[in-house]
């Protein structure tokens, strides 16, 4: 087995952003779903539309903001587009939630089973510094990790190849020796197309972005990942792709 390090993706992958829909209906009852579904799109949109914008600004995009920013900015926005009204201290209780958000159930266990295998474990993602690491610490995840890294010191969201480039300043692996675990899409195919080895967590049963080349693995929850480094045995649908 080529792969030394195991990379994750953090918000979607190991902590669940839609978990916060449950505080969202208690506050916006019926609304809960709607809201963090277009907040999550719209936190995304933000990464991309400013990355976009001036990719080759030797100090990273001037139009970047944290993603803890981008991450309230998008909630205010939803709640507008909603024409839903903010009642006292509402916004600052969904922003607490979010530095919270529920780890999937098995996730630290698998966590740790890939750290038991010797292998290097790491978050990449476009959290900010801050916000990683109070979900790592709320997951128990602290000990099973031996990088967290946020774009924020480059500037530049994912998709762009400098983010997941950063993998290599803390991890000198070649790319194809980290397999990259992403439930968006979206990331899973940007990380392949940069070079890693990829697995999509796959939770919804939905298909692959039309574009290639697909991710190396996929499966239905991360006790998949221990599949694709050959050493678990999943229930779930498991696809080795190239
Ligand atoms: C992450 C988000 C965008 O990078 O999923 O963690």
């Amino acid at each position: 087995m080529k792969i030394k390090a195991v990379v994750f993706d953090a918000y979607g992958t190991l902590f669940d952003v839609y978990s916060i829909q449950v505080v969202a209906d208690n506050f916006y009852p019926g609304k809960g779903v709607e809201i963090a579904v277009k907040w999550r799109d719209k936190q995304i949109e933000y990464t991309r539309l400013i990355t976009q914008s001036d990719p080759h600004n030797p100090f990273g995009s001037q139009y970047f903001r944290p993603f803890w920013e981008l991450t309230r900015l998008s909630l205010e926005y939803t709640l507008d587009r909603l024409k839903l009204d903010r009642k006292s201290g509402q916004v600052e209780m969904l922003m607490r939630e979010y530095e919270h958000l529920r780890p999937f159930a098995e996730n630290l266990a698998v966590l740790r089973k890939i750290k038991g295998l010797g292998l290097t474990t790491a978050i990449l993602s476009n959290g900010s510094a801050d916000m990683l690491a109070s979900a790592v610490r709320s997951a128990g995840m602290a000990g099973d990790l031996d990088h967290v890294i946020s774009v924020d010191e480059i500037r530049l969201f994912k998709t762009s190849p400098e983010s997941y480039g950063l993998v290599q300043k803390f991890v000198p692996v070649n790319k194809d020796e980290v397999l990259f675990v992403s439930s968006n899409a979206w990331d899973a195919l940007g990380a392949t197309w940069f070079g890693f080895t990829t697995h999509w967590v796959n939770r919804q049963g939905l298909p692959f972005e039309a574009l290639t080349p697909h991710p190396h693995y996929s499966g239905a929850d991360l006790d998949s990942v221990l599949v694709s480094l050959g050493v678990g045995i999943s229930n779930t649908r498991h696809v080795v792709v190239a």
